[in-house]
C-alpha cells in the first residue's frame, strides 16, 4: 500500500456513520479523535504541537511561529454527513509532503477548527477568530443545535487573534477540488467567490390542520416554499448560486399548521455586486409573500464571506513550479481564504473526477492523491 494509502487508512473510520458520510462536528468525539491522531503524527516526526486558543492546533518542524516560517494544513470538520477529503486530505497530505522536505525546513501544520461552521453556525471561525474577524465574545456566545456554546465546548473564551500569522512566509491548503473544474490532477486557485448565510426566520400562527379554514390561516411555510422557488430562479437568472439545505419547523407535526419555519439561504457569486443583488432580491420576494399571509420574516446575516482573489504572483509561481497547472477560482469557502488578508496564501486542489462534494459520494482517487502530495512539497520545498 503507498504511504497515502496507508495514512489515509488510520483516519478512513473516523468519524463515518451507517447512513452514509462522516459527522465529524467540530470539538465532538470524532474530531477529538483525530485531533490525537495529529498530535500523534507530529510526535512521531519530532514536530512541537502548540494551540492558539482559539480551537486551532499546529505542528511545528522548528520554533512555532518563528518568522518565515511556511504553514500548510486544513481542517478535521465535516459538513453533515459530508465526505472524507474535505478538509483531512490537505492535513495528510501536509504531513506526507513534510516527509520529503529535506530536514532544515521550516514549516508548521495546522488543524483549523470549525471550518464547515456545521457545528456552531459559522464557517471557518477558527481562523476567523486567529484573525480578528470575529471577536472572541461573539464566538464565544454561538450555539450548536443542543444549546451547547463554543464557550463550553471549546472550555473557555477563545483567545483571539495571533498576531503571529502575520510573520509567516506563506499559507499554502491543499484541498479536494468540489466541482468539476478541474481536468488535471492538480490545480492552483484564483479565487474565492463571495458569499454568505442567511438566516431566515418566518413566523406565522400555529393552528390544527384538519378545522382551520384556508382561508383562515397565517402559514408560515408558503413564504418558505415560495422563497425556495425564488432564490433558484434569481441564482440561475444572475448566473449564482442560491441553496436552502437546511430548514427547521415548529411544532413539525403532520396535523398542525406550522408557527415557525427557520431556514437557511446560502448565496454565493462571482462578484459582490451580484450576490447583494441576488441576496437582496431573495429577502424581497420572501417578505413581499409573507406580508400576503399576514405571516412576518426576520433575517438574519449570520456569516458573509467578500470575495477573495489569492495572491496572484504567488498562484503563477506555483502553477510553473507545478509545470503549468491550471489555474481556476472556486465557489467554496475555505480557511485559505480568511487567511489570505494576513499572509501570502495559495491553494493546490486536487481533482475531484465527479465534482461531487458536500456528500457521502465525495472522492479522489489515490493516484491524484499521491500527485497532491508531491505538488505539494515541491510547493513548501521552493517557499521554505
Ligand atoms: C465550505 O466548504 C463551504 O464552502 O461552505
Ligand atoms: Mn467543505
Ligand atoms: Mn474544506
Amino acid at each position: 500500500m503507498s504511504e497515502f494509502g496507508k495514512l489515509w487508512a488510520e483516519i478512513a473510520p473516523v468519524g463515518r456513520v451507517a447512513g452514509g458520510g462522516y459527522l465529524r462536528f467540530a470539538l465532538t468525539e470524532p474530531e477529538l479523535t483525530l485531533r490525537d491522531w495529529f498530535r500523534a503524527q507530529a510526535g512521531r516526526r519530532d514536530m512541537t504541537v502548540t494551540e492558539d486558543g482559539n480551537g486551532n492546533l499546529f505542528a511545528w518542524r522548528g520554533e512555532p511561529w518563528a518568522p518565515g516560517t511556511v504553514l500548510t494544513g486544513s481542517h478535521f470538520d465535516s459538513v453533515p454527513h459530508g465526505g472524507g477529503y474535505d478538509g483531512p486530505l490537505g492535513i495528510v497530505s501536509a504531513f506526507l509532503a513534510a516527509d520529503r522536505l529535506p530536514a532544515d525546513r521550516r514549516i508548521g501544520i495546522a488543524a483549523f477548527a470549525e471550518e464547515e461552521g456545521g457545528r456552531f453556525g459559522v464557517p471557518c471561525l477558527g481562523s476567523r477568530l486567529l484573525t480578528g474577524s470575529i471577536t472572541p465574545e461573539k464566538a464565544a456566545a454561538l450555539q450548536d443545535r443542543d444549546g451547547i456554546t463554543f464557550r463550553a465546548a471549546l472550555g473557555a473564551v477563545p483567545s483571539g487573534p495571533v498576531g503571529t500569522i502575520s510573520r509567516m512566509a506563506a499559507y499554502v491548503e491543499l484541498h479536494i477540488e468540489q466541482g468539476r473544474a478541474l481536468t488535471a490532477p492538480v490545480g492552483v486557485a484564483s479565487a474565492i467567490w463571495p458569499h454568505g448565510r442567511w438566516r431566515m426566520d418566518f413566523a406565522g400562527a400555529g393552528d390544527h390542520a384538519g378545522t382551520t379554514r384556508m382561508t383562515d390561516r397565517h402559514d408560515p411555510m408558503l413564504a418558505f416554499a415560495h422563497t425556495v422557488l425564488a432564490a433558484n430562479r434569481e441564482a440561475i437568472r444572475s448566473g449564482a448560486h442560491a441553496t436552502m439545505g437546511r430548514v427547521q419547523v415548529e411544532p413539525n407535526a403532520t396535523n398542525a399548521i406550522p408557527s415557525l419555519v427557520s431556514a437557511w439561504l446560502d448565496a454565493r457569486a462571482a462578484d459582490t455586486a451580484t450576490l447583494d443583488r441576488l441576496v437582496d432580491a431573495v429577502i424581497r420576494e420572501a417578505g413581499e409573500r409573507a406580508g400576503r399571509d399576514g405571516t412576518s420574516l426576520a433575517v438574519t446575516a449570520e456569516s458573509v464571506t467578500g470575495e477573495v482573489t489569492f495572491d496572484v504572483p504567488l498562484a503563477e509561481q506555483l502553477s510553473g513550479l507545478l509545470g503549468g497547472a491550471p489555474i481556476l477560482p472556486t465557489g467554496a469557502g475555505h480557511d485559505a481564504g480568511v487567511l489570505s488578508g494576513h499572509v501570502p496564501t495559495a491553494m493546490l486542489f486536487v481533482r475531484n473526477p465527479t465534482g461531487v462534494s458536500h456528500s457521502p459520494a465525495e472522492h479522489a482517487t489515490d493516484a491524484d492523491c499521491e500527485a497532491g502530495i508531491d505538488a505539494l512539497a515541491t510547493v513548501l520545498e521552493a517557499l521554505t
